[in-house]
């Protein structure tokens, strides 16, 4: 009988797991043994495994009652644990003296690096480039993983268009193409081909969904959002993820619509798994579950148990209220023994797929490399791509070998702001600054910080930063944000330069030495009030362990800066939420009829100035556009053409231009290709980013790129919530930014 048992489930199995689309094949041996063990747990322990349990990222030490905790089989997961020893004797509890033997997973924040700290989040999409970002997940998976680390929450995909919120930090931007594209990197870079390889760790999609839409880019906040524009904008980051192979999805703290994500039946059980086809676990977000509650969406804890299992969610992070309430809700029938099977077939789907069965413990002659030369090479590397060059004014940079430079400002010589926000594990003493890379190249520099730190407001360094200013040729000045004023809880209402460092560019500004400002921060600063006093803008983000050389390369010219922008840079925080994909609206901004505040004549009779879609004192357009980047030489684009005027659905288009190095320089171009649907069954972006490419031409060097796209490529998910690409025509455009390029104009016809 137990055999005829065993047969079918076998061949059920097999044949559900041929339908399953995602790049993590369900293993059907995998599924046989999860039958068998649920078969053998009781109650308690499947309420077990949906318990995530968290210690403070600082905790020294474990709550008492834990090991027993672990002894019967009523913990799943853990976070935080850092401390090795405990690693390893929780592993062994849970092992050897659990009812069934069933594993932990350690989990733990590995966002941006783990003791290599790469640039945040948001300055690896400045790279615009995937392999950049594998390398880096890779190497921190690598790194984690001698802590016992086996699962991150990690890659962050919410596109962000507010620089305001302090969690753009860790977002890929505001573009879904380019999250796309990156967040499958991420989730290769960290899980590999075979999750079960000890070096490589389960990887989170986080945080499912449309948490970077909260009002204001006030972090937490309420989302409001149509379902096509979830669909077309801040689902396919998820989907591409998913279709990786991300082990695990985290569901985010916001509520849509009026339903936390974390309760949502629809979000988490249709879409995620009815059309995503989802297969690993879900975990809640740190106490989401019992926000239900502040929410005003559960009326207690017990109720927001209920509302997150029916809804689908698999794991609870932190709070308790499956461990305290989900037999109850069993025993009353408003949760169903078949819906808890589920939440731990797929808990341990993701044990198995990480081979933890096989291979529970951390392996102790791993040692990480943490720092080894390579680890720092990639960083460093990965440091220079995502440098943005923004503004570069009659070239000064890059600075002669002779050039006598001034050194000053708070972030010059801060080893634990520049590794910026989720960099629990990353340690200042190992971190090269700008100042660290000036002494070691011993070039000729002086330094003053002027201000101790990002948001100082005493003037008391000023006097000694002005007079190292005036003995030199040029001000490099380090400015920005100090890694706490980004990331979870952190956002701005005004994003200029904090404290008095405005101040004091000013009145470096006197000097009259030309001013190199080097920004690091977590987003974008507004920098209005003082760009007319700098002569030049270096975007290095927060640029993580190596952050000091490669931003001394990039002013010497021993490396070049190649990032581009992953997000629009506003004039004024009042310009946010702004992204370049917008809507055209009935009346498109124009700057032939654009009327600047300060134009409108006193006493001025009522009127639509300008009578379009823009505001009177920042006018309709980002301070820098998205996809902008400078380098130390130039580019010309020519001769665009493409391989038909009108394409059948399902028909390619190659579309080619000529690159041209027209600089003196070797550099890199990141050629970007943008479309806009022109008439829609509903309102189409003015332009959405479809492909991008880079190309390396040395001085004078031309090549002809080519793209190809399909009508697959110009679909949306329309009114009717079909996914479709429609008939009609389209303006395609090849060029250096969102702003400029070549433009040609095709159609798809029936
Ligand atoms: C809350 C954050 O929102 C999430 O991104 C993070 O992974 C968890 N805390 C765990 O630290």
């Amino acid at each position: 009988m137990k055999k005829i048992i065993f047969l079918l489930v076998l061949i059920i199995t097999l044949i559900s797991c041929k339908e399953n689309k995602t790049s993590f094949v369900k293993d059907a041996t995998h599924e046989v043994k999860i039958e068998a063990l649920l078969s053998k747990m009781t109650l308690e322990e499947k309420i077990g495994q949906t318990n995530l349990r968290g210690v403070s990222s600082r905790a020294k030490s474990l709550p008492s009652n834990i090991k027993e905790s672990v002894r019967k089989g009523n913990v799943g997961a853990f976070l935080n644990i850092m401390n090795l020893e405990y690693v390893d004797e929780l592993q062994r509890i849970a092992v050897e003296e659990s009812p069934n033997g069933i594993p932990l997973i350690f989990g733990r924040d590995v966002i941006h690096g783990f003791k290599t700290m790469f640039p945040i989040p948001l300055g690896l999409a400045a790279t615009w480039d995937a392999q950049i970002v594998e390398k880096s997940s890779e190497i921190a998976a690598f790194e984690a993983s001698a802590y016992g680390i086996r699962w991150t929450f990690a890659p962050m995909l919410d596109i962000a268009r507010d620089s305001r919120w302090g969690r753009i930090a860790e977002s890929p931007g505001e573009d879904p193409y380019l999250a796309t594209i990156l967040g499958a990197a991420y989730v290769k870079g960290f899980q590999g081909d075979d999750l079960s390889n000890p070096y490589r760790i389960a990887a989170s999609a986080k945080h499912y969904i449309a948490y970077g839409a909260a009002i204001g880019g006030r972090d937490y906040n309420t989302v409001n959002m149509s379902e096509p524009l979830l669909r077309n904008v801040y689902l396919p980051p998820f989907k591409s993820a998913i279709d990786a192979g991300s082990a695990t999805v985290m569901s985010s703290f916001n509520e849509i619509n009026g339903i936390p994500a974390t309760g949502n039946q629809f979000l988490l059980k249709d879409v995620l798994r009815g059309e995503l086809k989802f297969d690993g676990f879900v975990v809640s977000d740190w106490d989401s579950v019992i926000e239900m509650v502040a929410h005003g969406y559960a009326s207690d804890e017990k109720h927001a148990g209920e509302l997150a299992a029916k809804a689908g969610l698999d794991m609870e992070m932190t709070s308790t209220a499956y461990e305290d309430h989900l037999k109850k809700l069993i025993e009353e029938k408003k949760v169903t023994i078949e819906e808890l099977n589920d939440f731990v077939r797929n808990i341990l789907r993701v044990k198995f797929r990480l081979g933890l069965f096989e291979n529970p413990y951390r392996n102790k002659e791993h040692t990480g490399k943490f720092y080894s030369k390579n680890h720092l090479k990639e960083a460093k590397k990965a440091a220079i791509e995502s440098t943005v060059l923004l503004k570069n004014k009659n070239s000064i940079l890059p600075l002669s070998e002779k050039t006598k430079v001034a050194i000053i400002g708070p972030l010059a010589n801060a080893p634990h702001e520049q590794l910026g926000t989720w960099a629990f594990d990353g340690e200042k003493e190992h971190t090269n600054t700008p100042l660290h890379a000036y002494k070691k190249a011993n070039t000729n520099f002086t330094f003053a910080k002027g201000l101790d730190y990002s948001r100082d407001k005493s003037k008391k360094g000023f006097k000694e930063a002005i007079e190292v200013a005036k003995k030199s040729d040029v001000i490099l000045f380090f400015g920005g944000e100090e890694a706490i004023l980004s990331g979870e809880a952190h956002s701005r209402a005004n994003i200029d330069l904090p404290g008095a460092q405005e101040e004091l560019i000013k009145v470096l500004a006197k000097t009259g030495k030309p001013i190199v400002l080097v920004i690091m921060a977590g987003r974008p600063i507004t920098i209005t009030n003082i760009i007319d006093k700098i002569d030049v803008v270096l975007m290095g983000w927060h640029p993580g362990t190596m952050g000091g050389e490669a931003l001394y390369e990039i002013i010497n010219g021993i490396s070049s800066p190649e990032g581009r922008l992953p997000v629009s840079w506003p004039k004024t925080a009042g310009q946010l939420p702004y992204f370049y994909n917008h809507k055209n609206t009935g009346r498109p901004a124009d700057s032939s009829n654009f009327v600047h505040i300060d134009k409108i004549p006193i006493a001025a009779w009522q009127s639509s100035l300008g009578n379009d879609s823009h505001y009177l004192d920042a006018g309709f357009t980002p301070h820098f556009p998205f996809g902008y980047g400078l380098t130390y030489t130039t580019f010309s684009y020519s001769n665009i053409s493409i391989s038909k005027e009108s394409i059948k659905f399902n028909e390619d288009l190659n579309v080619k231009v000529n690159v041209t190095n027209t600089g003196k320089k070797a550099g890199k171009e990141t050629v970007q290709l943008y479309i806009q649907d022109v008439v829609g069954s509903i309102t189409r972006p003015v332009k959405e980013l479809k492909r991008f490419q880079h190309v390396f031409l040395k001085s004078g060097e031309s090549k002809e790129i080519t793209f190809k796209i399909s009508s697959k490529d110009l679909e949306f998910v329309n009114h009717k919530l079909i996914k479709t690409a429609e008939a009609g025509k389209f303006n395609l455009w090849v060029g250096p930014n969102s702003v400029e390029g070549l433009k040609e104009t095709f159609f798809i016809k029936n």
